[in-house]
């Protein structure tokens, strides 16, 4: 009877490992994922994280819940109905940040996951900046799958050869390019404004090109006043910039106007590097990118995460899904994607295209500040505000109004002007 105890020693002994192990223990039922990556780039990153999620676990089935809107312009409304509602997808997209801390984790809506930080070993290799934005009151709130740059200037490389030109790196620079593109017929700046946060963002950057790094961040925090000259000639700049934008920008979203570059109709953009993405996944491979004028040096910085909601459905298979997302399998195939860089430095950067490549050496050697329209520098109320305050500047471009309204906005969220 001997071999028969053994045996069973064995049963039970496997049976033990197999709940311990996840993975091993087969999970099963749903997930729910929700984002707003419906664009070329962002579905092909978010698909990237599916394929291996559903290798290693192929009994769950994976709800793709995507409201599409770039910046999660229309996902972040639906989310808070459904929060607010009790009825929480199991897990969704946020920005790491104020976006994060400010609207879900404070108001008690997040379960905290310092243990699976500790446990998966990410905070040994993700950088202590990015951490920070994850952390509140001595926790993590979120896995963090990429770092995004906003201030980047996109061009059409053929263009540029065949004019002759060089990336401006001064906005007056960018005048005499876009001068000389328009000259020849070519639309010098595209941008899809559709949606709304579009020109809040290109206005962003330029906020950083005409204030600095910590001018820029002062306005955040109340040290640096929007009554400041310099934000008068980041609005005069922005202005002007939008004087040579393609007539139908209102009606294209940020990814058809892209179309505009790879067609060869239009020179330049100013965007974060899901722009990237979206070339990667038209299979155009003539763009070129530089630092928006005026911001070499400075790194404008968001990263996408997702969390644990309290009272998800399906809370295992979201914890299988977060070790995906922080693994250097699941970073490095998102993030080749998607045109972002991975929230890990042990990834193998030889396998990235050169775009992310560069941008791995700049998030090293850069200034770092934080994006506003992409939740990581204020909080949802006044990124809405500042958002919408840029959008109208775009339909009637009146700089002392304009001005006034956004003292008005920082006073409402509580900065001091
Ligand atoms: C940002 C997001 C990026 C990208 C972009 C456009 O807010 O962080 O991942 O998706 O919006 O939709």
């Amino acid at each position: 009877m001997k071999w028969f105890k053994g045996l069973s020693l064995l049963l039970v002994m496997l049976l033990v490992f197999s709940l311990a192990i996840p993975g091993f223990a087969q999970l099963k039922g749903k997930i729910e994922i929700f984002s707003w990556w419906t664009a070329g780039g962002e579905a092909e990153g978010l698909q990237a994280l599916f394929d291996i999620y559903h290798k290693k676990y192929p009994n769950v089935e994976i709800i793709n819940a995507t409201v599409a809107g770039g910046a999660g312009t229309n996902a972040k409304a639906v989310l808070k109905t459904r929060m607010l509602g009790g009825d929480p997808p199991d897990t969704f997209q946020v920005h790491a940040g104020k976006e994060l801390i400010d609207t879900w984790v404070k108001t008690g809506f997040m379960e905290p996951l310092t243990d699976l930080f500790k446990s998966e070993g990410w905070t040994k290799v993700m950088p202590k900046g990015i951490l920070d934005i994850v952390s509140y009151r001595g926790d993590y709130w979120s896995v963090p799958v990429n770092i995004h740059r906003a201030n980047v200037l996109w061009y059409n490389r053929k263009i540029f050869k065949d004019s002759g030109l060089t990336p401006p790196k001064t906005f007056d620079e960018f005048f005499e390019v876009a001068d000389k593109l328009k000259a020849k017929g070519t639309i010098p700046f595209v941008l899809g404004t559709k949606d709304g946060w579009e020109a809040g963002h290109v206005f962003e950057t330029i906020l950083i090109a005409k204030l600095g790094a910590e001018g820029y961040k002062g306005l955040w925090t109340g040290k640096t006043k929007w009554s400041d000259p310099k934000v008068t000639d980041a609005l005069e700049t922005l202005k002007k910039v939008f004087s040579y934008i393609n007539p139908d920008h209102s009606a294209a979203t940020w990814d058809e106007a892209y179309q505009y570059i790879i067609d060869g109709k239009g020179a330049m953009s100013i965007m974060g590097d899901w722009a990237a993405g979206y070339f990667f996944s038209k299979g155009y491979t003539d763009f070129g990118w530089a630092p928006v004028p005026e911001t070499a040096g400075i790194f404008d910085a968001l990263s996408d995460s997702f969390g644990l909601p309290k009272g998800c459905k399906n809370r295992d298979n979201v914890i299988a899904f977060l070790k995906v997302l922080g693994s250097k399998e699941g970073q490095e195939a998102f993030n080749i994607k998607k045109g972002s860089i991975p929230a890990r430095t042990d990834v193998d950067k030889s396998l990235f295209p050169e775009y992310q490549k560069s941008c791995m050496d700049d998030w090293l050697r850069d200034k770092i500040v934080p994006s506003v329209i992409h939740g990581a520098a204020a909080s949802e109320g006044w990124v809405t505000e500042y958002k919408d305050v840029i959008a109208l500047f775009i339909a009637r471009p009146d700089v002392p109004t304009t001005q006034k309204a956004l003292i008005q906005v920082a006073t409402r969220a509580g900065v001091k002007q």
